[in-house]
């Protein structure tokens, strides 16, 4: 897990290499080369090598997969959405360079993101798989992804929503890039057959459950464990999975999501110690 995430970070850093205006690019190197655990990119990493594939035809998406979510990370710490000073125990992008700067950074990792696949990708990988896997990435982005979920995410606060709305809150801004994660690891690595629904639907529980843990943390972290300031989500009166369900069913549905994302790699013969550990290590670090 180590090598892979110097791996990635290696490669995160050639690809943002300064250049003019240097300011945005700072922006960008500011958030994205900051402590993140790398869970997307590391997860893309494990499902190309549990399917046999070679990792270098991952490793550009695993790291557009990094900028994406560090764009998402940026505009939700904005003020106009979750209003947040601290992210990876650094204060937030728009605090050290202004909000212009932080938006367009965002727009800027968005962008450089797809064309990162597009550049970086190498060539004996079929193009039709990397086509896929950039609509795939777009999906992921977009309104029927991040975008949809953080939409109605901002729009549930101070309000009582139903559980399929609450649902499509944890499925959209956080389960369907850990999905894309997986199954993107997948397809790159060449599978065929189920290996890469299994992976989407390893990825997509996955993600599901982060955000419960993310959720918890919320309530029970300090700011030196989860490196942003705790207690936000019931300052802004947000529908979490702790609000929704109360703290107990949120470790106890946590537990059990993990335990049924590690069945389907048994069910699907997905040979990979660490997507087992990631998903016992989520439940590590929420439930004490
Ligand atoms: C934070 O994600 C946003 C959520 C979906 C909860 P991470 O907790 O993975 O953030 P980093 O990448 O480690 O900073
Ligand atoms: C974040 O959800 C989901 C994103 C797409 C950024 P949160 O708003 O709970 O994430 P944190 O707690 O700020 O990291
Ligand atoms: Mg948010
Ligand atoms: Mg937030
Ligand atoms: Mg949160």
């Amino acid at each position: 897990m180590k090598r892979d995430i110097e791996l990635i970070n290696a490669h995160l850093d050639k690809y943002l290499e300064l250049r003019y205006p240097n300011n945005i690019w700072e922006a960008m190197r500011y958030s994205v080369l900051a402590k993140g655990k790398r869970l997307r990119p590391l997860i893309a990493l494990e499902s190309a090598r549990a399917c046999g594939g070679d990792i270098n035809n991952v490793l550009p998406a695993a790291c557009a997969i990094e900028m994406l979510h560090c764009q998402s990370l940026i505009h939700d710490d904005l003020p106009c959405m979750d209003n947040d000073d601290y992210r990876r125990g650094q204060l937030t992008n728009h605090k050290v360079y202004g909000e212009a700067i932080a938006v367009l950074a965002g727009d800027a990792l968005l962008s450089l993101a797809p064309r990162v696949i597009i550049k970086h990708t190498p060539d004996s990988v079929d193009k039709k798989i990397l086509l896929s896997v950039l609509d795939e990435f777009f999906k992921a982005a977009g309104a029927m992804g991040i975008v949809g979920g953080q939409v109605v995410d901002i729009q549930s606060e101070n309000r009582e929503i139903n559980i399929e709305t609450f649902n499509y809150i944890l499925n959209h801004k956080t389960g369907e890039l850990f999905k894309f994660a997986a199954r993107a690891g997948a397809l790159l690595a060449g599978a065929t057959g189920e290996k890469p629904d299994a992976l989407a639907s390893y990825g997509s529980k996955i993600g599901y459950a982060f955000q419960i843990a993310d959720d918890i943390l919320d309530v029970t972290g300090t700011i030196d464990e989860i490196g942003k300031t705790p207690g936000k989500d019931s300052k802004l009166n947000k529908n979490t999975y702790v609000s929704f369900h109360g703290i107990e069913k949120s470790e106890t549905d946590l537990i059990n999501i993990c335990e049924s994302a590690k069945k389907i790699l048994m069910r699907n013969k997905i040979k990979s110690g660490l997507l087992y550990d990631i998903a016992d290590n989520i439940v590590m670090k929420a439930v004490k």
